[in-house]
């Protein structure tokens, strides 16, 4: 497939592929974060107080969604670009929808955007009553300005619209800026897991 690299996840339990895996030629390469959030202990901020704008992606704006990925993860560890058509696919594979992603403006600009998921949607690796967010960026430009909040707000805001008593979502715990954000919103760690690769060519 022309991979140069193979990678694999493990959860921190998982000893018997800790000791497996280096001797297949994987070295340890990061250790990422589980957390979760009771979104009953949550402390909500006034959303009329945001500095942005908020809808959903509808469909035919997948290009929209693909440029704003791939601009937000430039530069961060373990990611490719997506493509248009791997964009298409990830929205809709089971009961997933664009509209489980809110895009987030500053007048025209979109400048961030957050994934949301549900357990219903059986390829979801969160528990059944569980909501997650799967995606979260905010373009270069807007970084580090205190907007990481607010974007994360918006999908938060969607995922209590259903009802569900708790969010979960994957962090890699050397994303400081990531890290934060989701401490300051009540996220708390619920497990690790650890990164392993190999190159494969
Ligand atoms: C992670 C991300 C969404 C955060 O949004 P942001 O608008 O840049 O962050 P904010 O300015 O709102 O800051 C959030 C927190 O991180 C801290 N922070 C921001 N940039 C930082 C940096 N470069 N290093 C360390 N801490 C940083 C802030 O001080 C703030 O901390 P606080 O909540 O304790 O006050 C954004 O940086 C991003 O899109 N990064 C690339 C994609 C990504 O990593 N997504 C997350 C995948 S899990």
């Amino acid at each position: 497939m022309g991979a140069e690299i193979a990678h694999i996840n493990i959860l921190e339990s998982n000893k018997v592929a800790q000791l497996a895996l280096p001797r297949l030629g994987f070295n340890y390469v990061r250790r990422f974060l589980e957390l979760r959030l009771d979104m009953e202990k949550t402390r909500w901020p006034d959303m009329e107080q945001s500095p942005l704008q908020y809808r959903h992606l509808k469909q035919g704006e997948e290009e929209l969604l693909t440029a704003v990925q791939n601009s937000s993860f430039t530069g961060t560890w373990g990611f490719s670009p997506n493509t248009l058509a791997d964009i298409v696919f990830r929205l809709n594979i089971g009961s997933r929808s664009p509209e489980d992603v809110v895009l987030a403006y500053d007048g025209d600009n979109a400048i961030g955007y957050c994934w949301t998921e549900t357990a219903s949607d059986l390829t979801s690796n969160t528990a059944r009553d569980m909501g997650r967010i799967s995606m979260i960026g905010i373009v270069p430009a807007y970084q580090g300005r205190g907007f990481g909040k607010w974007v994360l707000m918006g999908g938060l805001a969607q995922l209590k619209k259903r009802g569900l008593p708790a969010i979960e979502l994957t962090v890699d715990s050397q994303n400081k800026a990531a890290c934060s954000l989701y401490k300051s919103a009540g996220f708390k760690v619920r497990t690790g897991s650890f990164w392993y690769e190999k190159p494969v060519n």
